[in-house]
């Protein structure tokens, strides 16, 4: 049985919402903790699928991981297998952190290859290349990356882009090397400095989270720790251009205001009222938004993950909007579905062109990832009629209470389950 969002259009979202840890921390740290022999305990998870998923490749890995609501447990054991090679890894994007700290550890690891990704090619050249510097060799085999050193040790690493995944790995590996590791164009985003703060108290020595040169000073061995995950920007800043597009009114709880500093500028710029809380921000817009114009970088520029409801806001904004994608090449994909919704929207390489309509007009659409699937409910919040969003899976994957949240904030969504008509 596939299930859809039945969307009822014309709603205005008003209220509060508490957010959970954020997904894209969350998947990093169950990794780390590989990275000490004994008990880890992260608090403030998201009740999301890939968080028991991790779980699983933890356990095949000889971990004993136990998920009871917003906790994770996880206790690493003296001898590790360096092989990820269960069914688990190949669901899940994220599996590929593991690869770092079972070098760091193991000083070898085999890490099965994830599927293709609809959001485009997601290569691992940047995390092999590192590896190689720290004194590893990499290849691809059989389906699977592996990495083997006798030794590792610190050295100068230069990335050609501040990739999160290649920096977490490059880092959980450096952190157990010999010596000292400086990691140039390094990613910013929060997940990463809430990664080196988890790592930090795990008696890693790291210098510069949170900016682009992070310094690594390995030690011998770690310890295991408590740490509670960062709230999910991301599904924050949901919420806000939630409240834009629907000429709404939500506070939203539970995420550093400071992480969305450009996002809440954007709306502001759109016409919204926000008010900085300390531990969220609550947006309001009153009548339709004006057009903005959006640059995907990575932090702190405008985050990828974000494109598909700045999209959202552009459909029914007054005015033209330009939004590029600078990330992933295929995250223009699900426009096409916005056209289904009555978008007036082309895209053309990079680049989407929006004009903004009154109205958009409901229509049967199909989710291709997370965000993608997200920013179709956001539109046919603003279409006439009932709009149905097929393969959510996509959003179950990010979205803790997603439905739930979107009924307590006046959304009429439902869940339904029934077969799919194509
Ligand atoms: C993470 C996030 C994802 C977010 C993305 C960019 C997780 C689980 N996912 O993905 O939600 O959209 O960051 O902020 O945290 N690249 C290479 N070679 C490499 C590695 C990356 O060319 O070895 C390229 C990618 O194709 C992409 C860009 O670098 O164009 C950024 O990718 P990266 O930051 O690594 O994304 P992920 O860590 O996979």
């Amino acid at each position: 049985m596939s299930e859809h969002f039945r969307v009822e259009g014309g709603a205005r979202l008003a209220g509060e919402v508490e957010v959970a840890g954020a997904k894209n921390s969350v998947l990093k740290l169950m990794a780390a903790a590989l990275l000490a022999e004994g008990t880890t305990t992260l608090t403030n998870c998201p009740e999301i699928l890939d968080v028991p998923l991790m779980a699983e490749v933890l356990r095949s890995l000889g971990c004993q991981a136990h998920v009871d609501g917003t906790t994770v447990v996880i206790t690493t054991p003296a001898e590790l297998s360096h092989e990820a090679v269960s069914p688990a890894v190949g669901k899940l994007r994220a599996s590929v952190c593991v690869l770092g700290p079972l070098v760091g550890r193991c000083k070898r690891a085999v890490v099965a290859l994830p599927g293709g990704d609809a959001i485009g090619s997601r290569p691992l050249d940047m995390h092999q290349s590192g590896l190689r510097q720290l004194g590893a060799t990499s290849s691809i085999e059989h389906g699977c990356v592996v990495a083997e050193a006798e030794d590792l040790h610190g050295a100068q690493i230069w990335l050609d882009f501040p990739s999160m995944g290649a920096t977490e790995n490059i880092l959980m590996a450096a952190v157990l090397a010999n010596g000292t590791t400086v990691i140039d164009n390094a990613a910013r985003e929060p997940e990463i400095v809430d990664l080196c703060r988890m790592l930090a108290q795990m008696g890693a020595k790291i210098e510069g989270a949170g900016t682009s040169t992070l310094t690594v000073h390995g030690v011998p061995s770690l310890q295991p720790t408590e740490h509670r995950v960062i709230g999910d920007r991301i599904v924050g800043a949901t919420w806000g251009f939630a409240a834009a597009v629907t000429g709404g009114d939500i506070t939203v709880r539970g995420v550093d205001p400071h992480h969305l500093d450009l996002v809440l500028e954007k709306l502001r710029m759109a016409g919204a009222e926000v008010t900085v809380l300390e531990d969220g921000f609550r947006v309001a817009m009153a009548g339709r938004p004006g057009a903005v114009d959006f640059v995907t970088l990575p932090y702190p520029g405008f985050a990828t993950d974000l494109q598909p409801f700045a999209i959202a806001m552009a459909t029914v904004a007054e005015g033209t909007s330009m939004i590029t994608e600078n990330l992933f090449e295929s995250r223009f994909r699900f426009v096409e579905e916005m056209v289904r919704l009555g978008a007036d929207a082309r895209t053309d390489g990079h680049h989407a062109v929006i004009r903004g309509v009154a109205k958009l007009s409901s229509a049967p659409v199909w989710a291709s990832d997370i965000r993608a699937g997200v920013g179709l409910v956001l539109a046919g919040l603003c279409a006439e009629g009932v709009t149905e969003v097929w393969d959510v899976f996509h959003i179950d994957r990010g979205y803790p209470q997603f439905v739930e949240n979107m009924q307590r904030l006046g959304a009429n969504v439902q869940r339904v389950a029934a077969p799919p008509e194509r």
